[in-house]
């Protein structure tokens, strides 16, 4: 739907945070009390931080059918692939505009060898995934195949190096096998194996969760390893690195502040720092909660634990802050997303898990954090595109059917925050927020960006309420709105999700009740409920 509005901006008043909110710290408020009608407010002409299009990253790991069954189904399957690589998946990501893709793991990545991944797939020699179902891998997809998907997709390559069982010698011939144009010893190996020219590969990993699977490390050891793993992680060819130290668990500052100490005032020899924090509802030792089956509680429970994300991301940013005020250090949540039990009858080891409008929502909530801080989150990788945790896609092991998931809609209409201006969006709510697990939450979300040409703007709205619609006044400021294009994605159940038999049971639709205002538009969202609205700017 689509339709054309005149709108006279108001000048008269200047947010109270205004420009300022775009890309600060999420201690600042962003939501307050209004005698009126609910509005978001909007300053489309005081533009922010820029919304790296890496926050919109990606992740595949070796872990259940992420990888073989997802990705890669082997040239010798019947579903359609080129050189073994799904074409169907490749061809839904399409649309995702995925900036990068993170691989090989995780906790695989600290038990990875990469030479055990290259040559003659027949000869390729096999290893236990230990991590994961304790499976036999059979590296048939190694970095070829990797290098081949990135390729397809047009997206950028993370290349997630081992430092809790590998050397540094091996990490540093991975790079240099990647990305090096001469004759040197590495280059020659690529070449013998069927690649001539060099990759591009513009983001390394210095490990995984060190602290935990990737060698249950303390600080002070593993900054000592990633300042020499780093420093052999070597830029061939013009190839520009961005070496990635891997960071804390969720609120353990301590980490960082040991990272951020030793990084010598932002001249350490790597670039940025990891994060990883996921979304449950249940402790992992009992149970992290049905994906499917829960009751309101839990719905608000987990959407308040989604906007949660943003409080380690805002600590760890202080601590950053202090040692690196230039912020030439980022930060990357290079793991987030919903974890619940798995689907029964899985295997516990794989990680598959059913997607509902639940999880679009906590997808949601959290790109409208990341937006908020992008001045210093450089990027972020749901865990995981496919078939794991939160998924974009899920293939059934069985009949091959694909079936695009709540969460995959949302990376979709959002596409448009990548690489635009992160714009103030500041809640006027009629009603005191319920106060959920501890925090208040707030039945609204909502962000806003200008796209880099100036020419549009893109807002993105959550009402979380699990059973009220819900109107909204977008209270658009200093820019003229000449049209608008607006698209709603809801279910008719808070569990709604979408399988082989209805794939579209979930699925992005026209929002056809927005309607000039003389603030700017209004909106009525309906429950459960996500929304974009695209902006066009005279
Ligand atoms: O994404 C699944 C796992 O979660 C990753 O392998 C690990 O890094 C994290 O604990």
């Amino acid at each position: 739907m689509s339709a054309t509005v005149s709108i006279t901006l108001p000048h008269d008043l200047v947010s109270v945070l205004g420009a300022t909110t775009a890309g600060s710290r999420a201690d600042l408020p962003r939501a307050g009390r209004t005698d009126g009608p609910a509005r978001v407010v909007i300053d489309l002409d005081l533009p922010g931080a820029t919304i790296s299009r890496h926050v919109y990253g990606h992740f595949a790991e070796h872990l259940g059918h992420c990888i073989y069954g997802g990705f890669f189904v082997g040239e010798d399957s019947e579903i359609p692939n080129t050189r073994g690589i799904r074409q169907d998946v490749v061809e839904a990501l399409r649309a995702l505009r995925i900036p990068n893709l993170r691989w090989p793991g995780g906790c695989f990545a600290d038990e990875y060898h990469w030479k055990d991944g290259i040559g003659p797939r027949a000869q390729r020699p096999r290893m236990v995934n230990s991590h994961w179902g304790d499976v036999v891998e059979d590296n048939s997809f190694g970095t070829h195949e990797f290098m081949d998907l990135v390729e397809m997709r047009g997206t950028d390559a993370y290349i997630s190096g081992n430092v809790g069982s590998g050397t540094v010698q091996e990490m540093s011939e991975w790079i240099e096998y990647l990305t090096r144009a001469d004759d040197s010893p590495m280059a020659a190996l690529r070449r013998q194996n069927g690649r001539e020219e060099p990759w591009t590969v513009p983001f390394s990993g210095i490990g995984n969760e060190s602290w935990g699977c990737g060698g249950n490390m303390r600080p002070e050891d593993y900054v000592a390893l990633a300042r020499q793993y780093s420093t052999f992680v070597r830029e061939h060819a013009g190839n520009r690195l961005t070496r990635i130290a891997a960071g804390a668990n969720n609120d353990d500052y301590a980490w960082t502040e040991a990272l951020m100490r030793s990084a010598d005032g932002g001249r350490a020899p790597w670039q940025a720092i990891s994060l990883h924090h996921y979304t449950s509802t249940g402790p992992a030792s009992v149970s992290r909660g049905s994906a499917t089956e829960f009751s309101e509680e839990e719905w608000y429970l987990a959407l308040s634990r989604a906007t949660r994300t943003e409080e380690p991301i805002a600590r760890h940013s202080t601590v950053m802050d202090r040692y690196d005020p230039e912020r030439s250090i980022g930060l990357v949540l290079d793991e987030w997303g919903t974890w619940w039990d798995v689907e029964p009858g899985t295997n516990p080891g794989f990680l598959y898990q059913q997607n509902t409008v639940r999880d679009s929502l906590v997808a949601a909530l959290h790109f409208d954090g990341f937006h908020r801080h992008a001045d210093r989150l450089v990027m972020t990788n749901i865990a995981q595109t496919v078939n794991v945790l939160q998924a974009m896609i899920l293939t059934d092991p069985d009949s091959g059917a694909l079936v695009l998931t709540p969460t995959y809609h949302v990376f979709a209409m959002n596409a448009g925050h990548q690489d635009a201006s992160a714009l103030a969006a500041y809640l006027l709510l009629p009603e005191e927020p319920e106060v959920v697990d501890g925090r208040a939450l707030p039945r609204v979300s909502a962000s806003a960006s200008l796209a880099a040409d100036g020419g549009s703007a893109l807002v993105s709205l959550s009402n979380l309420d699990a059973s009220a619609p819900r109107t909204l006044v977008l209270d658009l400021r200093g820019r003229e709105v000449t049209g608008y294009e607006a698209t709603v994605l809801t279910g008719e159940t808070t569990a709604a999700h979408n399988d082989p038999d209805h794939p579209d049971a979930v699925a992005p639709a026209p929002l056809t009740s927005v309607v000039a205002h003389e603030r700017g538009l209004e909106a009525t969202l309906p429950p459960h409920s996500f929304a974009t609205v695209r902006l066009e700017l005279g």
